[in-house]
């Protein structure tokens, strides 16, 4: 059997968590200016979302070239006018290329949407994310996060306790975080937390709002 010809990637859990994912979206992203998707992936979300929030742009990124090619790929076969190309951003980067670019110029950056990384890179990850969305958010503009979380140290289920297992013995950097050690985290960049979403298979929506 042949392969695809084109360097589309799957997750099939993008299509499980994309339905919820885009009921809180509408309701916590500004109406207008553009959305950096930090650790887009595939670009499975990046195509979905896109159409869907316009007339917001929406700009995917991840730092493997290879999910690049993937988001661009996916660009290619379900093309939306506000979906931008795919950027290259490690959020450990002390600058990121939107930052050396005059991006939004015509519209701001009003949202940062960070969905399952925190939990599967390193802490260092979580904290670039937290420094360069507080160097480059509008004032006002929100970072939305989707992922696995523990409360006050604790798993909120045996599953989630088990993924963290997983996840630590792939690499002993990674693991399910603690939910107010992120929102600690978050406001050392003048971030504040502005609710928390019950998500469907133990997930939650965390949303933050750039003081000014
Ligand atoms: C589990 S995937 C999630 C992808 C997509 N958001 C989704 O929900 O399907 C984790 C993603 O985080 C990205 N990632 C890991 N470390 C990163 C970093 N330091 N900066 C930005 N993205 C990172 C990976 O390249 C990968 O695409």
């Amino acid at each position: 059997m042949n392969k695809p010809q084109d360097a589309r990637q799957y997750a099939p859990a993008t299509q499980r968590n994309r339905e919820p994912i885009l009921e809180i979206l509408t309701q916590v992203l500004p109406t207008d200016g553009s959305v950096l998707e930090i650790a887009s992936g595939t670009g499975e979300h990046a195509v979905y979302f896109a159409p869907r929030l316009s007339p917001r742009q929406w700009i995917p990124s991840d730092p493997n070239p290879l999910h690049c090619a993937s988001i661009a790929a996916w660009s290619k076969h379900l093309p939306s006018e506000n979906l931008q190309p795919p950027l290259e951003i490690d959020v450990r980067q002390p600058v990121w290329i939107v930052e050396k670019e005059a991006l939004f110029a015509t519209s701001p950056l009003t949202a940062i949407v960070n969905i399952n990384m925190i939990h599967i890179s390193p802490w260092t990850a979580c904290l670039g994310l937290m420094a360069g969305a507080s160097r480059i958010l509008s004032s006002g503009g929100i970072l939305y996060l989707y992922g696995p979380f523990k409360r006050d140290g604790k798993h909120t289920a045996p599953s989630n306790a088990a993924f963290d297992e997983s996840l630590r013995a792939q690499n002993p950097e990674w693991g399910v975080r603690n939910l107010e050690d992120v929102v600690t985290a978050a406001s050392r960049d003048n971030l504040s937390l502005v609710n928390v979403y019950q998500m469907p298979a133990n997930n939650l929506s965390v949303v933050f709002k750039k003081s000014c």
